[in-house]
Order: structure tokens, then sequence, then C-alpha cells
């Protein structure tokens, strides 16, 4: 065994890994990672030097791009002073954090509980809308992740509950807003927007304002596929929340923090949630942190009621200063206003694709937060894979396509459905989009070989 001090070369890392590290989502046999050594920007390199350009953020968490040097130097400076204590005390960088939070946040939003990943923020408002609502039902939607642990995985739908089943007592799930596979047979803008009315159809079926507690959603459905809602949509549903007295629940983990071209996915329609919640872009992950804020009127239903819910490291001095450096850099840099605009871009150049490449069936998507849907035939639109059926990640064209791009050095996440999700840092250059760009069109040839 070697001393921890040791420098391991890049088999032994891997090996060790193998061996003690537990990896999720995937057959441990299966496990085979390239070892990195270091991340800058848009970019990372792995141990033989070999250069990746990050197209998706990794878990499209780094909206920033690696090792920004005002963040680490945050970190750096405030763990000199102060690293962790608890959270019944006051700290400036939590003061200062929750400040700017409320600040950038739609709506009346005011207060926000710290937790560490959009797993636990989740489960943070669940227990919210339950306490103050004094009800039990949570809406969501079929095609959401809401994160890993039980209730926030309840509420989520794709093979990733499998494995949690039976999920927390009192989930309900509605259909989705898919345009392109409208689950009504409906073509916008003649729908009259019939899955924010099944929303309503939903809630009343459950009991509405005596049994409901919460509706919750990701404004733009990011692992499930990226899926965009029509205009109309979420207006509607604030609707439908205000008129049963229900919480609307903003679950901003992936599109948040300036990821689709506003600071906030909501924004795009002009709605504000009762309760929103972040992590990933928060911190862009320098240091993991998830945010759970209430708007005033939900405040004021927990003045006088304890807020039974915690975590040691809630309010983590070292994440806040993390939160707030990175805040800052998007502001310096016009980094939200850079997603909008090379996210139009790349729209642009993903659609172009289209033309060339039969396996693609639909592109869609906001600010940097672009899915390009693959099918087996445009006609009949049947996907290239299940996920609903078929479960974790079969052998695929897609996977086909994603490994072949990172052969020739552009990384893409997997995602769920049969989607390539396009997400880079929201420093991305035109230079990078025309790049990657050109590395898909070379590796959908594989996709294309297998339409029918
Ligand atoms: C929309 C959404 N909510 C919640 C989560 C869970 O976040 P975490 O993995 O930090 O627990 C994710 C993770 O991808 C997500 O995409």
């Amino acid at each position: 065994m070697k001393k921890e001090s040791t420098k391991l070369d890049a088999a032994t890392i891997r090996q060790y890994e193998k061996d003690h590290v537990l990896y999720p989502w995937a057959a441990q046999k299966d496990v085979n990672p390239i070892v990195v050594d270091k991340a800058k920007g848009c970019c990372f390199w792995d141990t033989d030097g070999k250069e990746y350009l990050d197209f998706s953020s990794m878990f499209v968490f780094s909206n920033l791009g690696h090792s920004d040097d005002r963040v680490k130097e945050a970190v750096l400076k405030q763990a000199e002073k102060l690293q962790a204590i608890s959270v019944s005390f006051a700290t400036e960088p939590k003061a200062k954090l929750a400040k700017l939070i409320a600040d950038l946040t739609p709506g009346d939003i005011t207060k926000t509980y710290f937790c560490a990943s959009g797993s636990e923020a989740n489960e943070g408002a669940i227990k919210i809308a339950r306490l103050v609502t004094g009800r039990q039902k949570i809406i969501s939607r079929f095609r959401s992740y809401h994160g890993s642990t039980y209730g926030a995985m309840g509420l989520s739908n794709d093979f990733r509950n499998w494995a949690a089943e039976p999920a927390i007592p009192s989930t309900v799930h509605c259909l989705d807003p898919y345009c392109y596979r409208c689950p009504f047979g409906a073509t916008y803008p003649n729908c009259d927007v019939q899955c924010a009315k099944h929303v309503e159809d939903v809630i009343r079926f459950e009991g509405g304002a005596k049994r409901v507690a919460a509706f919750i959603g990701e404004p733009v459905i990011g692992s499930n596929g990226i899926i965009v809602p029509p205009d109309g949509y979420w207006p509607k549903v604030r609707e439908i929340c205000n008129k049963y007295d229900i919480l609307l629940i903003d679950d901003e983990v992936m599109a948040g923090w300036g990821r689709t071209g506003k600071w906030f996915a909501i924004e795009h329609w002009g709605v504000d949630p009762d309760i929103i919640c972040t992590a990933k872009g928060v911190t862009s992950g320098y240091i993991p942190l998830g945010t759970t804020s209430v708007n005033k009127k939900v405040a004021a239903l927990i003045d006088d009621i304890p807020y039974i819910h915690g975590h040691t490291y809630s309010g983590h001095a070292l994440a806040m200063a993390a939160g707030i450096a990175t805040i800052e850099a998007y502001q310096e840099d016009d980094l939200i206003e850079n997603s909008a605009k090379l996210g139009d871009y790349l729209l642009e150049k993903a659609k172009e694709l289209m033309d060339k490449h039969p396996c693609i069936g639909d592109v869609r998507g906001k600010g940097l937060f672009v899915g390009v849907e693959l099918v087996k035939n445009r006609k009949t639109k049947e996907p290239i894979h299940d996920p609903y059926i078929e479960g974790l990640r079969p052998p695929t064209a897609k996977v086909k396509v994603l490994a072949e791009a990172m052969k020739n050095g552009v990384y893409c996440l997997p995602g769920i459905a049969s989607v390539l999700m396009l997400a880079p840092p929201l420093c991305v250059t035109k230079e990078q989009i025309d790049f990657a760009i050109e590395v898909f069109d070379k590796a959908l040839v594989i996709a294309d070989a297998e339409v029918e």
C-alpha cells in the first residue's frame, strides 16, 4: 500500500477507484473512468494531457466554468478566518449570500435555508409545504428529476426511481408540457395549453385545497430531455395554484443561475413562485451548496411554527463565500447575458444539424440549455431508447454518439432521455460552440445509420 502522500499514476488511481469507490447510477463492473488531472474555463484535461471541451458543465453545475481565480481566492480567504460554525450563529458570508439571493430571485422571495445539494433543497421545500399548509399531497410531473433522496426521488420519475420504490406517500404525478410529444395530441398554439389545464384536473381529483400542499416542477425540464414548456403554461399553473391555495415550488436546481439566459428560468414567463430551490450554479460546484428560498407569505407562516428541519453543515462558511464570489463573477462577466446570446447561437447551430441528420427529431432549448432529441424515425418519432421502459442507459446509438464525441474531445452528459444535452459553461465562446457542433456533426452519422 502506497502512502497517501505518494503521487499516484493514472492506472493506480483508476484501479483504486474501481476497487474502493461506489459509482452512482452504474453497474460497478461497467465503470472505467477517465482520470482527470485539471480543469480551466470550459475545458478539462486527463492525465495524458488530452484536452476535452466540457459541453455539459459536468452535471450542469459548472455555470461559471472551472478554476476561476475569484472563487478560489474568496474560498481561501474565508478559510483563513472561519471555515465552519454552527448554523445557529450568524456570519457575514451567510448574511450576505441570503441577501443576494433575496435580491436576485423573482417576486418577493425573502428567506433562504442553506443545505448542501439540490436533493436536500427539495426535501426542505416538501417539508415547508406540508408544514405551512397542513396537507400532504405534492404534485409533480412524470418527466422530472428532483433528486436522489427518498422524498425528492418520490417526486421524480424515471428509472432512477425504481430502486427507491415505493416512494414516500402522497406524491402524485401529472402529464408533461412536452410539445414535441404532446400527451393530448394537440399542437401549440391551438391547444389552449391543455397541459396546464390538466394540472387543474389532477389537483381537483386529488382533493384540491383540502388535500394538496404544493405543485413542484422544473421550469425547463432538465435531465429528462431539456423540455421547454409552451408560453402560457407557467402563468396558467400559477393561476391554478392560486385558485386552490396551493404552493408553487420552482425547482431551479439545473435551470437556475443563468443556465437559460435569465437568472432563473421561471422569469421567462414572468411567474413568481412561493418556493425556489437551487443548487449547482449557485456556487458552480466550487463548494457543494443547496438553497430553499421562500416568499414573504410562506416566511410569515413559519414565523410562529417551528421549522423542524436542519443539517449539520447548513450555512457552511466556505460554501457561502463560494456562492457570493460565484454570483459576483456572473455579474462582473455578464454571463447571464452571454448565456442568452450564445444560447441563441447554439440553438441555431444545433437546428442546422437537423438538415443533415435524419436521426434528429427535434431541437429545442433556452439559453445554453439545448436538447437534441434523437429518433429512429422522424415520422413515428420513435425514440432511440425509452428510459421509462428500458431503464439504465442501454448501449444505444446515443451512447455511441457521445463516446465518439468524447474521443474527439467534446464531453457531453448522457442524460436520461433520448436527448443530447448541450449545456456548456456560460463563459463558452462562439469558436468553442463551432468546434462542438463540428464534432457532433461527424458523430451523429452513427445514429443516422440506425434510422429506420
Ligand atoms: C432539477 C433538479 N433537481 C434536483 C436535483 C438534485 O440535485 P443534487 O444532485 O445536487 O442532489 C437535480 C440534479 O441533477 C436536478 O437536475
